[in-house]
């Protein structure tokens, strides 16, 4: 039983294999936060962990209970307006223009196991049994008529609990709700630190740390996208917390629209953390009988450092998030045409991409954008998916078969949010076009977005895209999406709804995911927006994997794939070697790095392989049979972060992947820059078995687990790379194997 009530005191004890989350009613008929964190005995007094202390100066329930200050309270699902002045949870504006709700407890229900959201939304699932329990907390206001049920579902085997509420109008009068958070939590203190991965096109998720200061701090998004700017994953950690020990708490939002991950000190010292959609461009009309269902915030606590955070959380998503017909599913080698051809493409390119592809041992080869309308370069037909019979004379159905026949399977690139004002579609469909009344459209990429909340864009996109999949037998679909959504506006939509736009263009796209995944069980979706840019939970529970980023020279990927390793798995993140000079900082990185780098992801390559001399296809053929051999082990191995690229002290970093069973681990370490007569370096490996033997890079002599740990392995000095020359931004693999 992970869910335990005391039924009397109306206490509720929610346990993982090692965490406790406390909840109680309070006496106004409210929750209140009483504890999370490592898990502690069932007890049926937990008043110690209860900081309640009149304080002057602060209203209270009423004047029988001076000493019941909202303001003091620890509080699960706080409200506005009764004297608690942090920032709420929700908030509800009658007609009247009242926007005070009281709620009372009504009652609670506990479930075995945890389905799936039923509102349009992605969401976390037990579907293998995994002993998942869900716990319903059932609040009601009188007045209005509003109820609201706050949802907590236990994963005890990953130690993470998602939350979400959903409010039901019951009443006679339309509701507007004007902020529907997913989750709170009310700690007792503020010594902790917030780490966020912050970023920007080609930069993404690079993590920031800073100790959490008085007052209020706020990540998040109004671009209608997670965004490359902030990633709605943060952590909260103590000071002295490191990869491999102390505190942490993790914090994600399923959902891939506006989000806000809020931190607030209050007065006391205390911390209210906040996230959900973003209230800002957020407001809900909630008719009589209407629902709404907020997305689902997962939060997870480990006391063995971040590491540990990151693989609970990484082994969650992957038993819990992830479409189950990929979850565990090897993902292919893949070559993609874009860095090498941009829209300077025709099928007979194509298909020497894929003869030599194939000769290298690749497994799939995707075409990207330009196949399609009279697309040659970035200014016309998003929207026109049909096939550009100028590249592809004999239509794609020719060039699949002909990958089919190589052996390989066959990917395809896809825009379906976007509208090129120079498209047949926008010339039909004018009005499907994202703008505000007698504004003009503000322009990026010489595009504009689609008005994904209507139902019949849904409908014309679903259709459009899947005779291409059908008629071509694709195998993958690369789902892009470049450009942030400006004068947002719904044409189909009420004055009084307008606030609605954001998250119902948000339902539409995935609306649009469910049906295609609906029709095409077997195709592969990788989620793409100018690289990261909607790299979340949300996107991933449809598209197992995501394009890390456009960024593709082996040092920067460094930064982008560890700060993203921080809160998603490796099978995740899309990593692919690219050609030197990198096409965006002109950096000459060693063919061996580059691989070394895209190895711990979703491997392929992203350049002109026909143009390439054959000591470096011959080089790439290994490192395809290198990739095969380990491939369970990147994809979905433990992965540790050893040396972090943000720590400035050296000029190395380092990570890792071990097997579940302690038998093989392969760890890398990269230099930045050379520096002549360095210091010795030592690269210690983390997660082996203590008591096993291995060997390292095939050495003559074995190393017990616990010296290779403890005691580090010798690192030999770097060589000059054959190619470049330098020794600067070298690497070295290291696999260990248990004898
Ligand atoms: C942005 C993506 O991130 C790239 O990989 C590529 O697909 C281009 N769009 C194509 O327009």
């Amino acid at each position: 039983m992970s869910i335990n009530v005391n039924e009397d005191k109306l206490l509720f004890h929610l346990q993982t294999k090692n965490t406790s989350y406390i909840v109680g009613v309070m006496e106004n008929g409210e929750v209140g936060q009483i504890y999370y964190g490592k898990k502690v005995h069932q007890s049926d007094n937990y008043d110690n962990l209860q900081t309640r202390e009149w304080r002057n100066c602060i209203p209270s329930l009423d004047n029988d209970h001076g000493d019941f200050q909202l303001e003091m309270l620890k509080q699960e699902y706080a409200s506005f307006g009764k004297g608690d002045f942090r920032k709420p949870a929700f908030q509800v504006t009658e007609e009247n223009g009242s926007r005070v709700t009281v709620l009372n407890y009504e009652g609670y229900q506990v479930t075995s196991g945890k389905s799936r959201l039923e509102a349009g939304l992605p969401s976390t699932f037990d579907d293998n049994d995994d002993d998942a329990e869900t716990l319903t907390i059932k609040l009601t206001d009188d007045l209005t008529g509003l109820t609201v049920f706050l949802n907590y579902s236990v994963f005890p085997n990953q130690d993470v609990i998602v939350r979400s509420t959903k409010f039901v109008n019951q009443g006679s009068e339309t509701l507007s709700l004007n902020r529907a958070l997913s989750l709170q939590l009310d700690l007792p203190d503020k010594e902790y630190d917030l780490l966020h991965f912050h970023g920007s096109w080609a930069r993404e998720r690079e993590l920031s740390r800073d100790a959490i200061h008085d007052g209020i701090q706020e990540i998040g998004s109004l671009r209608t996208a997670s965004s490359h700017q902030e990633n709605p994953f943060f952590i909260l950690a103590r000071h002295d917390t490191n990869e491999d020990q102390g505190n942490a708490f993790g914090f994600n939002l399923v959902y891939s629209g506006n989000f806000i991950d809020s931190v607030e000190v209050d007065q006391y010292r205390t911390t209210r953390v906040l996230v959900g959609i973003n209230p800002e461009e957020f407001e809900w009309q909630l008719a009589p009988n209407a629902e709404f269902q907020t997305p689902e915030a997962v939060v997870s606590f480990s006391d063995s450092g971040l590491n540990q955070l990151s693989q609970q959380l990484g082994k969650f998503y992957e038993k819990h998030l992830v479409n189950p017909n990929f979850a565990n599913e090897l993902r292919p080698i893949l070559i993609n045409n874009w860095e090498a051809t941009e829209f300077n493409i025709n099928e007979e390119k194509l298909t020497s991409f894929a003869k030599t592809a194939k000769k290298i041992g690749i497994e799939m080869l995707v075409l990207d954008d330009g196949w399609f309308g009279k697309r040659n370069d970035d200014t016309s037909s998003l929207g026109d998916w049909k096939v550009n019979l100028d590249k592809f004379p004999s239509g794609l159905g020719h060039l699949s078969e002909s990958i089919h026949g190589l052996g390989m399977k066959f990917g395809l690139w896809f825009e379906p949010e976007m509208i090129s004002q120079n498209s047949d579609l926008f010339r039909e469909h004018p009005e499907w076009l994202i703008v505000a009344p007698g504004r003009k459209p503000t322009p990026q990429r010489h595009q504009s977005v689609l008005d994904m909340s209507r139902d019949d864009v849904v409908e014309y996109l679903f259709e459009s895209m899947a005779k291409i999949i059908e008629d071509n037998q694709i195998d993958y679909v690369k789902w892009d999406m470049n450009r942030n959504i400006t004068e947002a506006f719904g044409a189909k939509l009420s004055a009084d709804q307008q606030l609605e736009f954001g998250h119902r263009y948000i339902l539409g796209v995935y609306a649009l995911y469910q049906k295609l995944i609906d029709k095409f069980p077997n195709v592969l979706f990788e989620s793409c927006a100018s690289g990261g840019g909607r790299f979340d939970l949300g996107m991933m529970y449809y598209a197992p994997q995501a394009w890390t980023s456009d960024d593709t020279d082996a040092m920067e990927r460094i930064k982008i794939q560890y700060g993203t390793s921080y809160g998603y798995p490796l099978s995740m993140m899309g990593a692919h070697i690219s050609a030197v000079p990198n096409g965006l900082n002109g950096r000459q990185t060693p063919l061996s790095t580059r691989a070394n780098v895209a190895y711990f992801g979703d491997f392929g390559y992203e350049l002109d392989i026909t143009s390439l001399d054959e000591s470096i296809i011959a080089e790439m053929k290994q490192q395809v049979e290198f990739y095969k051999e380990y491939r369970r082990l990147f994809q979905f191995g433990k992965f540790y972060r050893i040396e972090s690229p943000y720590d400035n002290r050296g000029s190395y970093s380092s990570w890792e992947v071990v097997d579940e069973n302690q038998d093989v681990a392969v760890a890398a370490l990269y230099q930045t820059m050379q520096r002549p007569n360095d210091s010795y370096v030592r690269l210690y490996f983390k997660g082996l078995d203590e008591d096993k033997q291995y060997l390292v890079n095939n050495d003559s002599h074995a190393y017990y687990g616990d010296e290779l740990m403890n005691a580090g392995y010798f690192v030999s000095h770097f060589n000059r790379d054959e190619r470049t020359g330098s020794v600067d931004f070298q690497s070295q693999l290291f696999v260990a194997k248990a004898k």
